[in-house]
């Protein structure tokens, strides 16, 4: 399998000196659809900003198929590792308006049928393009977020708590699109879920980030039922009876 991103003993620091990061080395290869879960306030969004470039590390690299990230150009490295966030902000105009912005950062013109294609991929009709995109409902704004990434055609998509503001059938509406392009298109993915079961449902393999470093990587299965590390096995446990508990 392909190598798409290479990552070297990274650290990562708060404002104050304090690691965020403790010196995290992973791979991730072409195709592969990973669910990234671990305890609030670990570092997984922090991983996921240096994987976009939003952030870069205090220690060590990033490689793009080994091309160092701070030899590459920015918004061509963000263009083809796109970010979805848990709260998608549309901006002012039409769902047409939004989902022109990004390619028409790189001077590159959606035509209709680009547009539509886009639609249909997020299981939106095609009659929403005129409609005002901030009045669409929570789940509505999160595909058009999910096609707005999209348009840039990216070879990584990362998910950061995607469906977490969105209800159960929203929630899954978007487990079973993203699963879809990870199928249909060999997308690779990385998908960060404080939702254990859908982390579980989805993921072929799951990283778990807890206290800033990667404690266990493996197939989803294997992670869940076999967990090697204790902290993992406990954390798992919890959270599992946390959800059970809130039902
Ligand atoms: N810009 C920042 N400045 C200072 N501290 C930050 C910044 N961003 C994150 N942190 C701190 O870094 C740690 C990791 O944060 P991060 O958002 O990566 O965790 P997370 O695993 O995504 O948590 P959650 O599950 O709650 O989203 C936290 O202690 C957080 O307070
Ligand atoms: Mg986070």
């Amino acid at each position: 399998m392909k190598e798409l991103i290479s990552i070297h003993h990274v650290v990562k620091k708060d404002k104050k000196g304090q690691s965020i990061l403790k010196g995290v080395s992973a791979k991730i290869f072409e195709g592969e659809l990973i669910t990234i879960i671990g305890p609030s306030g670990s570092g997984k969004s922090t991983f996921l900003s240096l994987i976009n470039r939003m952030t870069d590390p205090d220690e060590g690299s990033l490689q793009f198929k080994e091309a160092p990230y701070l030899q590459m150009d920015v918004l061509k490295l963000r263009r083809k590792i796109g970010m979805v966030f848990q709260l998608p902000t549309m901006l002012p105009g039409t769902v047409r308006d939004n989902l022109k912005i990004g390619p028409s950062l790189l001077r590159k013109n959606l035509n209709e049928a680009e547009m539509d294609t886009l639609l249909e991929q997020v299981a939106l009709p095609k009659s929403l393009k005129d409609q005002d995109a901030r009045s669409l409902s929570g789940g509505q704004k999160q595909r058009v977020s999910l096609a707005r990434t999209l348009a840039n055609q990216p070879e990584i998509l990362l998910l950061d708590e995607v469906t977490a503001s969105l209800d159960p059938r929203s929630t899954e509406e978007i487990e079973d699109l993203i699963v879809e392009l990870h199928k249909t298109q060999g997308k690779t993915i990385l998908w960060v879920s404080h939702n254990l079961k859908q982390a579980k449902k989805v993921g072929q393999y799951t990283w778990v980030i807890a206290d800033g470093k990667i404690m266990e990587q493996g197939k989803t299965f294997e992670v869940f039922e076999h967990p090697k590390n204790i902290a993992t096995k406990e954390f798992i446990a919890t959270s599992f009876e946390k959800a059970a508990s809130n039902i």
